[in-house]
């Protein structure tokens, strides 16, 4: 209803503890919390202190205990195995039950770590569900990244248990995980005590005695185990995501918030009840996995689909209409590129006259700046509102959305929305100054952050402290500068650190920057992100050799190529790189990135003042021609 939005957002910035309280009536706790919100040693927050809770109680049990035992909890559709399963609510608590056990029968106890390297498969919901159960704080790695990138999550988490599965599929090819684990076990100092492996039947891992376990046999004799109560503070997980440096950042969510806040948003943004059908099309690496495959959902009561394939390709362009027809999917929410991809095949959006769109009533986007000709392409072939919403791993939900379940407001191109209740949303310019509307600034949050945000990295506080909250002191830094229009509508243009946003996947240049200067033959590097019609941003290289390199060029640019995907990942999509004979800098020897950047994309830019080489720019303009960027220059 028009204005009901309002009154709403303003309680949640006015009395967040009014506000938040309200919520916590929603969820079960084995003891309440009597209080809400403590600041007083910010910017390490406290929600629901003495709140007494289980993650998984709330996502499996209490859907049993209130009558929804037999409605489906997880469908599995996975194309690139032919395979179809449904999982009751019933079922997945004694899946989870026992593979709680199981853990427990290796020795995990509470505030112990397990990580999981996990296809899209049921037993990875499974397996999180499961640390959850007994309080064992679980670190789900993406598929996608390389050996050497999970040894760095590995021995910074120190899991006593590691989680995986013998192989993922992508499209048609079988990709083993088991050697990859192996070599990042090998890599990483810390060494795990138990790995239990998940056999698939399209490939069978072989197990190191001692050490590896068949997911049956952890599981042969043990008894299932109930939920433990946890403080609401206590750590649900931990979550790497990139930063400015090749250290990635383990953002840690705790209990009580997580639940609270996810079980809000399902009801007032997604607009979903229980029993719907709702889908998010990611993967469970990523935040959008652990908030809205897993938990959010289930909190929520909803069927949660579980995807394993792609937007085309797996069949065909169709994939994602199939999927809503077939299992009466009211809501999926992915990332702008998966529509990009559809568009590009099926420009005409022919496929959707094959299926049954009538359970469909909301796309949500998120994961990267949604550009207006998507939005308007998704929004007339599909006829129901396409919401695009702004979040990131640190915060675990949406900063601003358009919140259906409360008012839909009008949707402006461009922008994803207004704050949602709990974020205090400003633009700030260097000197702390609020700017006009319409001015871009680095957007903050004012303190404190709602429930369910990051509460700290994982061994890091001083870097929690000083890469989020020291910048602007009292404000949260998004690291996302924008504006906010004089309606209120907040845009998000682009990244203020050396993030990049690359298929909706969020991955560092610094850290693939580190790779390249470790290949012998390079003196000195830039990687940035170039604009790209699927992808949203491609990494692109820029290499100067040494003198004395005998090597061609063409060479070290395969080598390097090679070495980011060995060591961070095919996800990385680093294919680009170009050999310059110098990079363009500043007098004071600042990479002029910005510019190379607004070349590659063919972007307005000026030549910088404090240039030192002018000239080395139509030496750089040529290379990027030469990629097939700067096409207009
Ligand atoms: N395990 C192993 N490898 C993986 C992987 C996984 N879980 N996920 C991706 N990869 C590989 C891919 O096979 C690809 O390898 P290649 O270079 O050998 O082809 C590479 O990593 C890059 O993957 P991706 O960026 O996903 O590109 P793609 O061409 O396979 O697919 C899209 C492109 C747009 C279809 C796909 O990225 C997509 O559906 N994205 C939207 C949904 C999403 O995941 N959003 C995330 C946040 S909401
Ligand atoms: P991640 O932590 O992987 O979710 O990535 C978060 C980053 O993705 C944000 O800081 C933004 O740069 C970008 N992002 C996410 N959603 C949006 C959106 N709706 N519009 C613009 N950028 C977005």
């Amino acid at each position: 209803m028009a204005g009901e939005l309002d009154p709403i957002y303003q309680q949640s910035i006015e009395d967040p503890t009014a506000f938040w309280m309200d919520k916590a009536n929603n969820v079960d706790w084995y003891r309440p919390p009597s209080t809400v919100l403590d600041d007083s040693n910010a910017p390490f927050v406290t929600w629901f202190g003495d709140g007494i809770v289980n993650a998984c109680y709330n996502a499996v049990d209490v859907h049993i205990e209130s009558g929804r035992g037999n409605q489906a909890a997880i469908i599995y559709d996975s194309p690139v195995t032919d395979t179809k399963r449904t999982i009751t609510y019933n079922q997945l608590l004694q899946l989870v039950a026992k593979f709680a056990g199981a853990l427990k029968a290796r020795g995990v106890e509470p505030g112990d770590r397990v990580l999981l390297y996990m296809p899209m498969i049921p037993e990875a919901v499974v397996a999180t569900l499961a640390c959850a159960r007994i309080g064992a704080v679980h670190s789900i790695v993406f598929g996608g990244f390389a050996s050497a990138e999970l040894a760095v999550r590995i021995d910074d988490a120190a899991p006593k248990v590691i989680v995986s599965a013998s192989c993922g599929i992508e499209v048609t090819r079988v990709i083993e995980y088991k050697p990859l684990l192996d070599r990042a076990i090998e890599l990483a100092s810390h060494k795990p005590d138990t790995c239990i492996i998940y056999q698939r039947p399209q490939c069978e891992a072989p197990l190191i005695p001692g050490r590896d376990l068949d997911w049956t046999q952890a599981e042969a004799g043990v008894s299932p185990h109930d939920c433990i109560p946890v403080p609401s503070t206590h750590p649900l997980y931990i979550l790497y995501t990139s930063g400015t440096t090749g250290e990635p950042k383990g953002v840690v969510r705790d209990t009580g918030g997580s639940i609270v806040s996810l079980k809000w948003t399902m009801k007032n943004i997604y607009d979903v009840k229980p029993g719907d059908v709702y889908w998010a099309a990611s993967d469970i690496g990523w935040v959008v996995g652990h908030s809205y495959i897993i938990y959010g959902p289930l909190f929520n009561g909803n069927t949660s689909l579980l995807y394993e394939g792609k937007p085309v390709g797996t069949p065909d362009a169709g994939a994602f209409w199939r999927v809503v027809s077939e299992h009466k999917v009211k809501v999926l929410f992915t990332a702008p590129t998966a529509f990009r991809a559809i568009k590009k095949e099926d420009p005409d959006g022919e496929h959707l006259s094959n299926y049954d769109m009538s359970s469909f009533e909301a796309l949500f986007l998120a994961g990267e700046r949604c550009d207006p000709d998507t939005l308007s392409w998704a929004q007339n072939k599909l006829g129901v509102p396409v919401i695009d919403h702004w979040w990131q791993t640190e915060t675990g939900w949406s900063i601003c959305a358009t919140c259906k379940g409360i008012e839909m407001t009008d949707i402006v191109s461009g922008s994803p929305g207004k704050p949602v209740p709990g974020y205090d949303v400003r633009v700030l310019d260097d000197n702390m100054t609020e700017v006009k509307p319409g001015d871009i600034g680095a957007l903050v949050i004012k303190q404190p952050l709602p429930p369910g945000t990051f509460i700290n990295l994982w061994n890091a506080p001083e870097r929690f402290q000083s890469a989020y909250f020291s910048q602007y002191p009292g404000f949260y830094e998004t690291g996302d500068a924008g504006y906010i229009d004089e309606n209120g509508y907040v845009f998000v243009m682009s990244r203020t650190d050396d993030v990049i946003n690359v298929a909706g996947h969020r991955l560092s240049t610094g850290a693939m920057e580190e790779v390249l200067a470790s290949h012998p033959a390079v003196a000195e590097c830039a990687v940035m992100g170039v604009a790209d019609e699927l992808k949203g941003q491609l990494p692109v290289g820029f290499l100067v050799l040494n003198s004395d390199v005998k090597t061609d060029h063409a060479t070290v640019v395969d080598e390097v190529i090679q070495l980011v995907r060995d060591r961070i990942g095919p996800v990385a999509a680093f294919k680009s790189a170009t050999v310059v004979p110098r990079l363009p800098k500043t007098r004071s020897g600042k990479i002029l990135r910005g510019t190379m950047r607004a070349i590659a994309d063919d972007s307005e830019w000026k030549m910088p003042a404090t240039i030192d080489d002018p000239d080395i720019l139509d030496e750089i303009t040529g290379a990027l021609k030469q990629l097939g960027y700067a096409k207009k220059t």
